[in-house]
């Protein structure tokens, strides 16, 4: 071998290098994988029957996640991402509850001392039911209980955390919501998706200077602290006015109206991206959704797909993380991820996705890790426990682990800083 940089490589064969410290590892979130959130919107909906699966136990990470967190050291994952559970921490409104703060304290400890990264988020989908019925996030009246929340949090775990994700998705979560009415609380209005989209926006707002003024305060090195954005490839399928327009518009409202505005309110330290597909834009009709929805339903761009039907186009990811170029602050690749019963399918969409990660770096953009969606199979919202996502699978009959080959092809790469 003739030897490599840390970027490029001058042998055909040599590996791509990521930079020094880069971060690898895989995502969780609370109500997907913990089991038994009683005190959550979703689980209300989900014994009401307004939701047609259960989460029930899902993988009991709540008390598996050490044997967890072994399998991603043994995988060389060197940083985890997941939330903490607003509704375990304060089941009730004003009560907060200690057992719960404490089992967090040792899910942090229990990373630190494998050596892995905490990356925490703080609201990923799921609310109390006592906030969400008081109004939850349409009300900006109620910022103020999420604030208190954070502040709660951060308090307890500044000296162990440097990344903070505030809230996950925002976007996914006021469409799916308030717009779509498929999620809870399942409404299907305008005015009150964009009240829940301006009203996150200033909560993170609110959430990144508390968080900062803590660590200030504590005279702790400063903090990261950023959103997950879920970010689509918007791309033409017919290269019409029409789909052009529409397609400005969908990456505007939808990928970036959000970011610009916390970046413009200089409270973004990175950006957290999660990139799973395109959107084959097709607009045929006039009204409003045809224009912010209308996808080609044809099949003259033929992608391969995950198992839920969404298109595998890793460019996309190039392109966004450099279309995100302009914020001026570090990108972190949150989640990336599919959902397969062909696992070399799996292998495949990473080491594809990587690629495009590592393009975007060697062409200039700083990306300070990759993050796979999920380390472990596990309960994928409306769709229930059936989209397999995990590095690790599981058998929710007994609640086995079995690392999948797809991982072990992650842990080379992680151990090499390469592909
Ligand atoms: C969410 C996860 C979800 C994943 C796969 C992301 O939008 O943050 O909670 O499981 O995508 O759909």
């Amino acid at each position: 071998m003739l030897g490599f940089s840390f970027l490029g490589c001058y042998n055909v064969s040599c590996m791509k290098k990521f930079p020094q410290g880069f971060l690898w590892g895989a995502a969780t979130a609370a109500h997907q994988v913990e089991g038994k959130n009683i005190h959550n919107d979703w689980w209300k909906a989900e014994e009401e029957g307004v939701l047609k699966f259960p989460s029930g136990e899902a993988c009991n990470h709540y008390e598996l996640y050490a044997e967890d967190f072994a399998l991603a050291r043994r995988l060389n994952h060197n940083c985890h991402r997941f939330s903490v559970e607003w509704s375990r921490i304060e089941p009730e409104e004003g009560r907060f509850c200690e057992e719960e703060i404490e089992h967090y304290r040792r899910v942090i400890a229990e990373l630190k001392k494998l050596g892995i990264e905490p990356v925490v988020t703080l609201h990923h989908f799921t609310s109390p039911v006592w906030f969400m019925q008081k109004g939850g996030w349409v009300n900006p009246g109620l910022r103020k209980y999420f604030l208190r929340f954070v502040e709660k949090i951060a308090r307890e775990f500044a000296s162990q955390v440097k990344f903070w994700v505030t809230i996950n998705e925002p976007m996914v979560y006021s469409s799916h919501s308030y717009l779509l009415g498929v999620w809870p609380p399942k409404e299907t209005s305008l005015l009150k998706t964009a009240k829940v989209t301006f009203n996150m926006a200033e909560a993170h707002v609110r959430a990144y200077r508390l968080i900062h003024e803590i660590y200030r305060q504590r005279s702790l090195p400063s903090p990261m602290v950023g959103i997950a954005a879920n970010l689509q490839a918007f791309e033409v399928c017919r290269p019409t006015l029409k789909n052009r327009l529409a397609a400005f518009l969908r990456n505007k409202l939808y990928n970036f109206l959000f970011i610009d505005e916390v970046r413009s309110r200089k409270a973004l330290d990175y950006l957290g991206i999660n990139y799973y597909s395109r959107n084959l834009v097709d607009v045929t009709g006039w009204r409003i959704g045809d224009f912010l929805a209308q996808t080609c339903s044809r099949d003259h761009h033929p992608l391969p797909k995950n198992s839920l039907g969404w298109d595998i186009y890793p460019e996309g990811l190039y392109k966004l993380i450099m279309a995100s170029a302009r914020y001026k602050v570090p990108i972190f690749i949150t989640e990336n991820g599919i959902c397969t019963e062909d696992d070399n399918l799996r292998w495949s969409y990473i080491r594809q996705h990587l690629e495009q990660v590592h393009r975007a770096i060697a062409e200039g953009a700083e990306v300070l890790g990759y993050i796979y969606w999920s380390l472990i199979d596990n309960f994928e919202w409306d769709k229930g426990f059936t989209p397999r996502f995990g590095l690790v699978g599981i058998d929710y009959h007994d609640q086995r682990r079995t690392v999948r080959e797809s991982a072990e092809k992650m842990a080379e790469a992680a151990k090499n800083n390469g592909i």
